[in-house]
């Protein structure tokens, strides 16, 4: 089954060090973050550490390549939204890594 599309665009969350777990299945009410919803869908949330302040932009249309990170469409980080894709953000922000650390990848991103 695919994730339920919580939004067609990033959640922008100004972010402290420490553990989040991303919503995966598109489901939580407390988006971008898990709230349980997901018993029972077979997906799971991504357990993500953040090392330093920042700003996040948390996927939000469930299908980022980058996993819990907006990467602006279906596409890969380094390209435009294509048209048609799920998500509307025009300006992909990839993933920055060395801010986080994933954990775990148990959800599914099939769309
Ligand atoms: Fe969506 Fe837990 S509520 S992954």
């Amino acid at each position: 089954s695919s994730p339920n599309i919580a939004r067609r665009g990033p959640f922008v969350v100004e972010e402290k060090p420490g553990v989040r777990w991303w919503c995966a299945c598109g489901l939580s009410a407390s988006q971008p973050y898990c709230d349980g919803s997901h018993k029972g869908t077979g997906m799971a949330p991504l357990k993500v550490e953040i090392a330093q302040d920042g700003r996040i932009a948390w996927c939000g249309c469930k299908r980022s390549r980058t996993g819990a990170f907006c990467d602006g469409s279906t596409g890969p980080p380094d390209r435009a939204p294509r048209p048609g894709g799920l998500c509307r953000n025009r300006a992909p922000i990839g993933r920055r890594t060395g801010r986080f650390t994933i954990f775990a990848f148990a959800g599914q991103w099939a769309g």
